[in-house]
């Protein structure tokens, strides 16, 4: 390890499970140049765009970024519900705007990810962070069928569900509302869980002014400067949401958040409402905190922080 490392936290293996997704490639990409986080292992799951799009952008992106991580393949379809994608903000390849090379990475596919999980968390020398920025199907799955890993995860810091009203239905958040019972599982594993709801993603804007100071930090962040032409996630002029970054802040700079130990509980049952995520700050439902919840972010101090880790990819 680097003198650095050593100096600062303690390098933190994580798993990704991911579905790229604009906000994705960027959250994996500073992820990866990260000095504080080891990337172990990235999962591509169906969501933003279907699996197989899905694993073709991290192939691509991994390639663009000269990384080499095993890329393993997740879930297509949600637990039960029928899948739906969000392409109308990412464009129809899930990754529109930038013209990325031919992918040289190619994913695993004698095992699933699920058991790729779980044999990253068996051999790592320290307990592993799982960072959910896309539905939580292969997680649920992966703790539901390895219940014995739970010791050896660290934590789960994830982005996901909302304060209040929804971008996916008008109480649900996309990753929690495109498969509800996944959600609901990893709440109620009894793992810590940090999260970063939708309102948090929104608050941490990139404004035009930051998009151009990083058109000029080298060839990742002129990749950004063409991905956020392209994202439909806010406005490019009035600003965009990094939601999924969001989750990597919480990991390295949780100082910038105000976050709440509150009881969260999962929709799973209503008619209208699957997905929502009933972030209890006021204890209603009476129930011990199963998770840390973002509530606030200096978005001065998250733009700033974004702009550092981008200089740190040159
Ligand atoms: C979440 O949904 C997806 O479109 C984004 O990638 C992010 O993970 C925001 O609700
Ligand atoms: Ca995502």
């Amino acid at each position: 390890r680097s003198i650095m490392a050593i100096n600062s936290l303690p390098t933190r293996p994580v798993i990704i499970s991911t579905d790229p997704g604009i906000d994705d490639a960027v959250a994996i990409s500073l992820a990866l140049f990260s000095d504080d986080i080891d990337v172990k292992l990235i999962c591509p799951i169906a969501g933003n765009v279907d699996l197989k799009k899905t694993t073709y952008n991290v192939q691509r992106l991994l390639t663009f970024l000269e990384k080499e991580v095993p890329v393993v393949p997740g879930s297509s379809s949600p637990l039960l519900r029928v899948s739906k994608d969000a392409s109308n903000v990412h464009g129809e390849s899930g990754m529109d705007g930038f013209n990325f090379p031919n992918p040289t990475i190619t994913p695993v596919v004698t095992k699933t990810a699920v058991q790729a999980m779980h044999e990253t968390v068996l051999t790592s020398s320290t307990p592993v962070t799982l960072v959910g920025i896309g539905p939580l199907t292969d997680i649920a799955l992966y703790l539901h069928l390895y219940p014995q890993d739970k010791e050896r995860i660290h934590e789960i810091v994830l982005m996901g569900g909302a304060l209040g009203r929804g971008n996916f239905g008008v109480l649900s958040e996309f990753n929690f509302g495109v498969d509800p019972e996944a959600a609901k599982i990893v709440f109620n594993s009894n793992i810590s869980i940090r999260m970063a709801p939708m309102e948090i993603g929104r608050q941490a804007k990139i404004m035009p002014n930051t998009s151009e100071k990083i058109k000029s930090l080298g060839k990742i962040g002129e990749m950004f400067y063409s991905l956020f032409a392209h994202y439909r996630g806010g406005s490019f002029s009035k600003g965009l949401n990094m939601y999924d970054v969001l989750a990597l802040g919480l990991i390295l700079k949780p100082e910038m958040f105000e976050i709440e130990p509150t009881y969260v509980s999962i929709e799973t049952q209503g008619t209208l409402t699957g997905g929502a995520s009933l972030i209890d700050l006021k204890g209603y439902l009476g129930k011990e905190s199963n998770a840390k919840v973002a509530t606030e972010v200096d978005a001065e101090q998250f733009e700033k922080w974004f702009t550092e880790m981008v200089a740190k990819t040159i």
